[in-house]
């Protein structure tokens, strides 16, 4: 049992990890297809709305957990419910970050592709045919996205290697706020591209005739992913946030950066569609088919600043995906450093490894076992919607009641408020997501999901 625990060393740390996390592919790849098929302005109100009144408290649940317990999710449950089923909630939740790191992983791999086809120039100048038939043939060979995948999962284990400050710490240090600028910079260009108009209408004028029950569900859904939670995720980290920091800040600018940065995502990719004249509702392809031909198409103009801003954006994608899979990594690493007598080097290997093997059998599932169909998904997209659809609410939903109705108020609030030294007057207000809104909300999500509406 290792019982020297780490922790971030400063405020900024834990709100840049914290925001590391949350920021990643849900942001960049699925935020704008699937608020793409879901009408745009309208699909971003009701995710707006369920980041800050569904999501965040549930943030604040696992955060409370975390920190008052200062253990990894298995931990966790055992020093707060000793000798209770609870603990069954901290095994799932060290698995399901695994499970959806794998295929997490195979996309992240997707992303080195297009990085090292950027950095070749082969977006520029080449024939827009066979651009957007590259997905296609790319995802569905056998060796090179496994090739990829192993990269992607290689890059996620050397930085959990080297531990929460020297790895996780410093990396998000260095990337988040580079990230910003360059997500920033690309959407101001991707605005200024001819027929962008309606691309920045489209997320700003809303069409509340498309707002169906599913599409608020996928707004909900959306939310759960993109800010990482019910997994054990922000548990994890809040148990490395030490005692005199506020959960509610961390919370709250982590659910306000994650947010912005959907939103600035949205901008650079809507416009260039529109600009491009792709439909918006293209699916999951939409930035990694549509924008290589967009790029390809600007690179008539001026084929340097082309091939520029392909290589920066699928930098920022990669940059993003990992400071995602690493906080996924660190939950299994963590549950395995405290619970065996493995130290973190052996941990990490040999979760690096699981995921890896999983992760094969997901990334072939678009070639040579794309035969293996699960309803109606193959492999892949099977994982993918049991995650998100299923074990992401139902972990959710578990921790909130876990602190709404498990846990004593006096704790929660002592956890909440530092002893009842700062954001004492929020405490209130948060319970009571807590402890209803949330739960309610993600039954209404589970009910709509069963019901298939
Ligand atoms: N929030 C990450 C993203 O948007 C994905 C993630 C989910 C990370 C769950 C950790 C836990 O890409």
């Amino acid at each position: 049992m290792n019982t020297q625990r780490e922790n971030f060393g400063s405020k900024l740390a834990v709100i840049l990890a914290m925001a590391g996390s949350a920021v990643g592919l849900g942001n960049i790849w699925r935020f704008p297809y699937i608020a793409g098929e879901n009408g745009g302005a309208a699909f971003i109100i009701v995710y707006a709305l369920a980041s800050f009144f569904l999501a965040l408290p549930i943030f604040y649940a696992e955060s409370i957990i975390g920190r008052r317990s200062r253990a990894n999710t298995f931990g966790a449950m055992k020093t707060l419910a000793p000798g209770t089923p609870w603990k069954w909630l901290g095994l799932i939740t060290v698995l399901t970050p695994l499970l959806i790191l794998s295929y997490y992983s195979v996309v992240g791999g997707w992303s080195i592709e297009y990085f090292f086809k950027a950095l070749a120039f082969d977006f520029t100048g080449a024939p827009p045919d066979k651009i957007s038939s590259f997905f296609g043939g790319f995802i569905s060979s056998t060796w090179e996205p496994l090739i990829m995948h192993t990269l992607f999962v290689g890059a996620t284990t050397v930085i959990v290697f080297m531990g929460v400050k020297n790895g996780i710490e410093r990396f998000s240090k260095i990337t988040m706020p580079a990230l910003f600028v360059l997500i920033v910079a690309i959407a101001i260009y991707g605005c200024t591209l001819p027929g962008a108009g309606k691309g920045v209408s489209y997320l700003l004028k809303p069409d509340f005739s498309k707002l169906s029950g599913s599409a608020v569900a996928s707004a909900i859904g959306q939310a759960f992913f993109s800010l990482s939670l019910g997994v054990g995720t922000i548990l994890v980290y809040a148990s490395y946030m030490r005692k005199e920091e506020s959960i509610f800040s961390a919370g709250a600018y982590t659910t306000i950066a994650d947010f912005l940065f959907a939103i600035i995502a949205g901008f650079a990719i809507m416009p260039a569609v529109f600009a491009a004249g792709i439909e918006p509702g293209a699916g999951p392809g939409l930035v990694f088919e549509t924008l290589p031909f967009i790029f390809n198409q600007m690179g008539a103009a001026v084929p340097w600043l082309s091939a520029t801003v392909a290589i920066l954006f699928f930098l920022t994608i990669l940059v993003a995906a990992l400071t995602s899979s690493i906080s996924l990594m660190e939950v299994g690493v963590s549950y395995l450093m405290e619970n065996t007598r493995l130290g973190r080097k052996m941990a990490t290997v040999l979760t690096g490894v699981f995921v890896w093997m999983i992760g094969i059998v997901c990334s072939l599932s678009f070639g040579p076992m794309s035969g293996i169909v699960i309803g109606g998904e193959n492999i892949f997209g099977a994982l993918d919607k049991l995650c998100s659809n299923w074990l992401m609410p139902f972990g959710g939903l578990l921790f909130t009641i876990f602190v709404g109705w498990k846990m004593s108020r006096a704790d929660v609030r002592d956890e909440f408020t530092n002893g009842g030294t700062r954001s004492r007057g929020l405490f209130k207000l948060v319970y009571f997501l807590i402890r209803y809104v949330a739960p309610v909300g993600i039954i209404v999500v589970f009910i709509t999901a069963i019901l298939g509406l």
